[in-house]
This record gives C-alpha cells, sequence and structure tokens, in this order.
C-alpha cells in the first residue's frame, strides 16, 4: 500500500489513518473519522505517539511511517512507543507495531497499560513503562513532556507535550470525528470545523467537564497553555492556532450558551408535533433562535450538540400505555449519561404532551429529565388533537420559556 506522511513541524510527522467511509463510532453518527498518529524524530530516538483502529488502518500506519522515514533520510526504526489512550480506536494496531519494532521502549499511564492486558490479553511478555505528570521523555534533543489527563475521556487518558516545538497531542481532547484530505483545521471553514468539535465535544467529553475545567486551570497555571502553539488530536483536524478551540472547550465546560432553545420530540398521530411547531412559534416571537428535532429521524448525537449550548430545552411525547411513546427513551438515557448539568449550565425544560385520556407521559418525562439535570420549568399536558384554544396555550408556552431565558 503507498500513503504519504504529512509534516507538521520540523521533525514531525502525522502517519494516522483515514476512515472514509465509517458511519458510526459506539452510536454516535459520524461522517468518517481518523486515527491520528504522530511520529517524532529525536537525534537519538524516534517516537510513535498512538496507533489506529482495526486491519486496514494499520495498513496505511505502515505506509505513513514509511513514508516519513524515507523524507527524513533515516533508517526506520521506532524506538519509543507512547499510548496516551487505549480505547481500541487508537490502540488495536499496537501490539503489531511493538511486533515490526520489538526493542522499542513503551510508554503509557499506569491505566494504560492495565487496560491493554485486559482488553487485548497478550500484552504479559510486553514491558510498559507507565508514566504521570511530570515525567519526560528524552528523544535526543526533542523532549515529549507527560501530562496525565485522566476521565478526558477514559481513566488512562494522558496528553503528551513536545516542549522544543510547542506541539500539544492531546489525544481524544480537542478532536472532531470528521475525515478530511487536508490535515489542518485552518483548511476550512472554521465554523463547519468548531461545530463538529463540538458535537465530539458534546458526546464524548461533556461528563469531563469538572477535570476539563481543572485541566485547562492546571496548564494555566504551569504556563503550558501559553506555550502551546499547536494542538494534534488523534481525531480530525490538527490547530495551527489552539486559541480557538482552547478558547471554545473553556465555554462548553464551564455552561457558557447560546441565546438558543433545543425543541426535541416524537409524535404519533402528529398532536404532540404540532403543540411543537407552536411552541417554536412562541419562542421565536420573541426573538430567540429555536432548533428542532424528531427522535424518529435525528440522531441522538446531533440532538445533544444542539441541547450543550442551549439554555434552554423543550422535551414532547405523547402518552402510550400510560407511558411516554418509546422512542424518546433513547435521548432520555443519553442524557443521563452526559450530564449536562455538570458543566455549570441550568437548562430550564418545558415538557409538553398529547393523550387520550388518562396520560401519563408527562411524569415520567419529568423524572427522566430531573435525574438528568434539567430544571423543569413549566408542563403541558394536551388533550387529543389541538384545537385553537391549544394552540395558543402551546405558542404562549414558547414564549414563556423563551423569556425565562431572557431573564425576563
Ligand atoms: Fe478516540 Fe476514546 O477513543
Amino acid at each position: 500500500m503507498k500513503a504519504e506522511s504529512f509534516k507538521i513541524a520540523e521533525g514531525v510527522y502525522w502517519v494516522g489513518a483515514l476512515h472514509w467511509n465509517t458511519r458510526s463510532f459506539h452510536g454516535f453518527a459520524i461522517p468518517g473519522t481518523t486515527y491520528n498518529c504522530y511520529l517524532v524524530f529525536g537525534d537519538e530516538k524516534v517516537a510513535l505517539i498512538d496507533n489506529v483502529y482495526s486491519d486496514g488502518m494499520i495498513n496505511q500506519l505502515n505506509a505513513r511511517i514509511k513514508d516519513a522515514f524515507k523524507k527524513e533520510g533515516r533508517e526506520e526504526k521506532i524506538d519509543v512507543f507512547i499510548q496516551c489512550h487505549t480505547e481500541l480506536d487508537h490502540s488495536i494496531g499496537l501490539r503489531e507495531t511493538i511486533a515490526r519494532y520489538p526493542d522499542a521502549e513503551v510508554y503509557a499511564s499506569p491505566k494504560g497499560a492495565e487496560f491493554l492486558e485486559k482488553q487485548y490479553h497478550n500484552y504479559s511478555d510486553v514491558e510498559i513503562t507507565t508514566v504521570k505528570t511530570g515525567d519526560s521523555i528524552d528523544l535526543g534533543g526533542k523532549t515529549l513532556n507527560i501530562v496525565s489527563a485522566p476521565m478526558l475521556h477514559w481513566p488512562d487518558s494522558m496528553f503528551v507535550m513536545y516542549a522544543e516545538e510547542g506541539i500539544l497531542f492531546s489525544n481524544d481532547a480537542f478532536g472532531q470525528h470528521l475525515c478530511l484530505s487536508k490535515r489542518y483545521a485552518e483548511d476550512y471553514d472554521e465554523h463547519f470545523i468548531l461545530e463538529a468539535s463540538k458535537k465530539f465535544y458534546a458526546n464524548l467529553v461533556v461528563l469531563g467537564a469538572p477535570m476539563l475545567r481543572m485541566k485547562l486551570q492546571e496548564l494555566t497555571d504551569a504556563g503550558i497553555v501559553e506555550q502551546i502553539k499547536m494542538i494534534a488530536p488523534c481525531h480530525g483536524q490538527i490547530w495551527k492556532d489552539p486559541s480557538k478551540i482552547v478558547a471554545a472547550y473553556s465555554n462548553w465546560a464551564t455552561g457558557v450558551c447560546e441565546d438558543k432553545i433545543t425543541i426535541v420530540y416524537d409524535s404519533m398521530h402528529h398532536s404532540t408535533e404540532k403543540l411543537a411547531f407552536q411552541i417554536a412559534e412562541g419562542i421565536m416571537s420573541e426573538g430567540v433562535e429555536a432548533v428542532m428535532y424528531h427522535t424518529e429521524t435525528d440522531y441522538e448525537s446531533e440532538i445533544v450538540n444542539d441541547i450543550l449550548d442551549s439554555k434552554a430545552i423543550a422535551v414532547g411525547a405523547p402518552t402510550m400505555m400510560n407511558k411516554p411513546f418509546p422512542r424518546i427513551g433513547n435521548l432520555m438515557y443519553w442524557l443521563d449519561c452526559l450530564n449536562f448539568k455538570g458543566t455549570g449550565s441550568e437548562k430550564n425544560t418545558l415538557i409538553f404532551s398529547s393523550k387520550g385520556w388518562g396520560g401519563g407521559a408527562i411524569a415520567k418525562l419529568q423524572r427522566d429529565l430531573e435525574s438528568a439535570g434539567f430544571t423543569i420549568f413549566d408542563t403541558m399536558d394536551a388533550l387529543f388533537v389541538p384545537d385553537e384554544e391549544i394552540y395558543e396555550e402551546a405558542f404562549q408556552k414558547g414564549v414563556e420559556l423563551a423569556k425565562s431565558i431572557k431573564g425576563e
């Protein structure tokens, strides 16, 4: 196989894999992704940071490694493997890569070393040196400093700071699930890349918001943030200007939201849908942005991307057999996992429903949304198909929800 490496700094190459056609990552709808790995050439040693997923991806990695050594005019020999995180998308190829360069040293966090064995059951013969914040790996004229980053987003996660060039290898953090032909974030429209970064954050990193706040503070206090000239994550685009994504992460981790309300609903015979559309009219009449999702057709991973930076939400489902129409349930589980309240944001929530007789959806949705950290602002339980009086009530519920985020 032929595949080229991409030089990102003197003696530093992207050698990752492009997974053009993958559309799902543990339930997260994605338009392809990359598994980024980096080769760092020191005067004495060469290090490979992170690895790739599955067989086809390993072929790409091997071809790009070969190309990078050719460009550097060096004998192909890797001396150091640094595994920042062991989730399978970054580690399936590691055992094979170690076999190709059997004399190399292997570094991981203590949890990383433990997780490699527990996931693959074939690491007992591999000597793994465990590292943590304060440890450094000297490649000869180039120093890789370890920064432990537990729960960003696994207990094993760590970053590597290449001191001389100011490159932070951040593994999953600051990444995006995108598969594009150019490697820098700045090669593409800024809004497009930041939206993809937000979706990645909302679905994979948000639970670690308290740890992220502490890590950003720790890196700032240690003077590391100002030394970062580039952020090279393990998925998607590399940030030549780290300031935009660091500021965005800081906002998302502290609950900074837009004047926006996300409405998400399901419907059996369009009555709850009619309520959703009227609530949107009420919201819009107050000059507040309304975003609409239907759980029959829209992915949870897209819905939570908008919920992350919405100041309020409205959730609707009809009653079926005394409970909410069950297709809304996936979203309820997902919101409970993500714990948006950990970002510090209080999201006022309107729950709406249509029922034929006894109802029951509202009570269950209220319990689920409260458990997931949302603040119940109001509810609306309408009977059968909306008439003009019900439309007016739904409109006013939207108005009041919009006013609540404007502090009125
Ligand atoms: Fe990209 Fe946590 O793996």
